[in-house]
Protein backbone atom coordinates (compact mmCIF):
# COMPACT_ATOMS: atom_id res chain seq x y z
CA UNK A 1 0.00 0.00 0.00
CA UNK A 2 1.29 3.54 -0.91
CA UNK A 3 2.42 5.73 1.86
CA UNK A 4 -0.39 8.94 2.03
CA UNK A 5 0.70 12.01 3.27
CA UNK A 6 -1.71 14.06 5.07
CA UNK A 7 -1.64 18.34 6.57
CA UNK A 8 -4.05 19.66 8.45
CA UNK A 9 -4.47 23.45 8.30
CA UNK A 10 -6.00 26.08 10.83
CA UNK A 11 -4.99 29.37 11.78
CA UNK A 12 -2.91 29.31 14.67
CA UNK A 13 -2.45 25.89 14.71
CA UNK A 14 -2.92 25.12 17.84
CA UNK A 15 -6.48 24.08 18.67
CA UNK A 16 -8.41 22.82 15.32
CA UNK A 17 -5.52 21.02 13.31
CA UNK A 18 -3.63 19.60 15.96
CA UNK A 19 -6.89 17.89 16.93
CA UNK A 20 -7.33 16.75 13.70
CA UNK A 21 -3.67 15.35 13.51
CA UNK A 22 -4.32 13.65 16.59
CA UNK A 23 -7.72 11.73 15.64
CA UNK A 24 -5.92 10.96 12.29
CA UNK A 25 -3.15 9.68 13.90
CA UNK A 26 -5.21 7.46 16.67
CA UNK A 27 -6.95 6.12 13.25
CA UNK A 28 -4.16 5.51 11.45
CA UNK A 29 -2.73 3.37 14.55
CA UNK A 30 -5.57 1.64 14.53
CA UNK A 31 -6.01 0.86 11.04
CA UNK A 32 -1.93 -0.01 10.89
CA UNK A 33 -1.89 2.36 7.53
CA UNK A 34 1.76 3.34 6.39
CA UNK A 35 0.43 6.73 5.98
CA UNK A 36 2.29 10.40 7.59
CA UNK A 37 0.21 13.28 9.31
CA UNK A 38 1.17 16.79 10.47
CA UNK A 39 -0.65 20.11 11.00
CA UNK A 40 0.23 23.87 10.51
CA UNK A 41 -1.07 27.07 10.56
CA UNK A 42 -2.19 30.09 8.29
CA UNK A 43 -0.67 32.84 10.23
CA UNK A 44 2.69 31.42 12.40
CA UNK A 45 1.21 33.79 15.12
CA UNK A 46 1.69 30.59 17.65
CA UNK A 47 5.07 29.53 16.29
CA UNK A 48 6.99 27.01 18.16
CA UNK A 49 4.06 26.94 20.65
CA UNK A 50 2.06 23.23 22.14
CA UNK A 51 -1.31 23.40 21.38
CA UNK A 52 -3.78 25.27 23.50
CA UNK A 53 -4.40 23.52 27.16
CA UNK A 54 -8.01 23.38 26.71
CA UNK A 55 -7.90 21.60 23.13
CA UNK A 56 -5.34 19.23 25.08
CA UNK A 57 -7.72 18.59 27.74
CA UNK A 58 -10.86 18.33 25.32
CA UNK A 59 -9.03 15.35 23.32
CA UNK A 60 -7.63 13.95 26.34
CA UNK A 61 -11.08 13.23 27.79
CA UNK A 62 -12.40 11.51 24.15
CA UNK A 63 -8.52 9.34 24.09
CA UNK A 64 -6.33 11.81 21.67
CA UNK A 65 -2.93 12.89 22.43
CA UNK A 66 -2.20 16.30 21.51
CA UNK A 67 1.91 16.55 20.69
CA UNK A 68 1.76 19.23 17.88
CA UNK A 69 3.76 21.90 18.19
CA UNK A 70 2.69 24.90 16.24
CA UNK A 71 4.32 25.92 12.80
CA UNK A 72 3.20 27.84 9.44
CA UNK A 73 2.66 26.18 6.54
CA UNK A 74 5.48 26.27 3.95
CA UNK A 75 5.86 26.50 0.15
CA UNK A 76 7.64 22.81 0.80
CA UNK A 77 4.38 21.27 1.66
CA UNK A 78 2.47 21.76 -1.29
CA UNK A 79 5.59 19.46 -2.71
CA UNK A 80 5.76 17.06 0.79
CA UNK A 81 2.02 16.29 1.33
CA UNK A 82 -0.30 14.26 -0.85
CA UNK A 83 -3.90 15.57 0.84
CA UNK A 84 -3.86 19.29 2.34
CA UNK A 85 -7.06 19.93 4.39
CA UNK A 86 -7.90 23.14 5.74
CA UNK A 87 -10.23 23.76 8.48
CA UNK A 88 -12.52 26.46 7.97
CA UNK A 89 -12.85 28.34 4.28
CA UNK A 90 -10.72 30.87 5.00
CA UNK A 91 -7.72 28.77 5.50
CA UNK A 92 -8.82 27.60 2.25
CA UNK A 93 -8.67 30.51 0.23
CA UNK A 94 -5.16 31.71 2.01
CA UNK A 95 -4.16 27.79 1.55
CA UNK A 96 -5.19 28.53 -2.58
CA UNK A 97 -3.70 31.79 -2.63
CA UNK A 98 0.23 30.88 -1.65
CA UNK A 99 -0.31 27.24 -3.79
CA UNK A 100 3.04 27.80 -5.89
CA UNK A 101 1.77 25.64 -8.87
CA UNK A 102 -1.35 25.62 -10.01
CA UNK A 103 -1.22 21.87 -10.88
CA UNK A 104 -0.75 20.91 -6.98
CA UNK A 105 -4.21 22.77 -6.27
CA UNK A 106 -5.95 19.67 -6.12
CA UNK A 107 -4.11 18.27 -3.36
CA UNK A 108 -6.33 20.65 -1.19
CA UNK A 109 -9.41 20.24 0.30
CA UNK A 110 -11.78 21.61 3.00
CA UNK A 111 -12.24 19.09 5.31
CA UNK A 112 -15.78 19.21 6.43
CA UNK A 113 -16.38 18.32 2.32
CA UNK A 114 -15.55 14.59 3.90
CA UNK A 115 -18.37 14.81 6.72
CA UNK A 116 -21.51 12.29 5.75
CA UNK A 117 -23.42 12.32 8.95
CA UNK A 118 -23.80 16.09 9.70
CA UNK A 119 -23.31 19.03 6.96
CA UNK A 120 -20.80 21.60 7.76
CA UNK A 121 -19.29 24.56 6.28
CA UNK A 122 -15.65 24.26 8.27
CA UNK A 123 -14.97 23.53 11.74
CA UNK A 124 -15.72 26.18 13.86
CA UNK A 125 -12.98 28.33 15.39
CA UNK A 126 -13.12 27.44 19.38
CA UNK A 127 -10.74 29.87 20.43
CA UNK A 128 -12.92 32.46 21.53
CA UNK A 129 -15.42 29.87 23.08
CA UNK A 130 -16.62 27.81 25.83
CA UNK A 131 -15.81 24.25 26.64
CA UNK A 132 -18.21 23.21 24.48
CA UNK A 133 -16.70 24.37 21.13
CA UNK A 134 -14.08 22.30 21.89
CA UNK A 135 -16.15 19.01 22.05
CA UNK A 136 -17.92 20.10 19.16
CA UNK A 137 -14.31 20.46 17.22
CA UNK A 138 -13.92 16.92 18.14
CA UNK A 139 -17.27 15.13 16.90
CA UNK A 140 -16.81 17.15 13.79
CA UNK A 141 -13.27 15.92 13.30
CA UNK A 142 -14.60 12.19 13.78
CA UNK A 143 -17.07 12.77 11.35
CA UNK A 144 -14.64 14.46 8.77
CA UNK A 145 -11.50 12.25 9.20
CA UNK A 146 -13.79 8.84 8.81
CA UNK A 147 -15.21 10.07 5.50
CA UNK A 148 -11.35 11.41 4.15
CA UNK A 149 -9.83 7.89 5.38
CA UNK A 150 -12.63 6.17 3.18
CA UNK A 151 -11.65 8.79 0.06
CA UNK A 152 -7.44 8.37 0.12
CA UNK A 153 -8.06 4.61 0.61
CA UNK A 154 -10.40 4.38 -2.73
CA UNK A 155 -7.50 7.03 -3.85
CA UNK A 156 -4.71 4.10 -3.13
CA UNK A 157 -6.92 1.76 -4.55
CA UNK A 158 -6.99 3.53 -8.34
CA UNK A 159 -2.92 5.05 -8.21
P1 LIG B 1 -6.92 27.37 15.59
O1 LIG B 1 -7.55 28.40 16.66
O2 LIG B 1 -6.83 28.13 14.29
O3 LIG B 1 -7.91 26.27 15.55
O4 LIG B 1 -5.56 26.95 16.13
C1 LIG B 1 -7.04 29.67 16.92
C2 LIG B 1 -5.89 29.81 17.65
C3 LIG B 1 -5.41 31.09 17.93
C4 LIG B 1 -6.08 32.20 17.47
C5 LIG B 1 -7.23 32.04 16.70
C6 LIG B 1 -7.70 30.78 16.44
N1 LIG B 1 -5.60 33.50 17.79
O5 LIG B 1 -6.28 34.48 17.40
O6 LIG B 1 -4.55 33.64 18.42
Amino acid sequence: MKSQKLLFVCLGNICRSPTAEAVAAHLIRQKDLPWVVDSAGTSGAHDGETSDPRSILHAQRRGYELTSISRQIRESDFYDFDWILAMDRSNLDFIKRICPDASLLSKVSLITDYCSEKSYQGVPDPYYGGAEGFDEVIDILEDAIEGLFEKVLDYGDKT
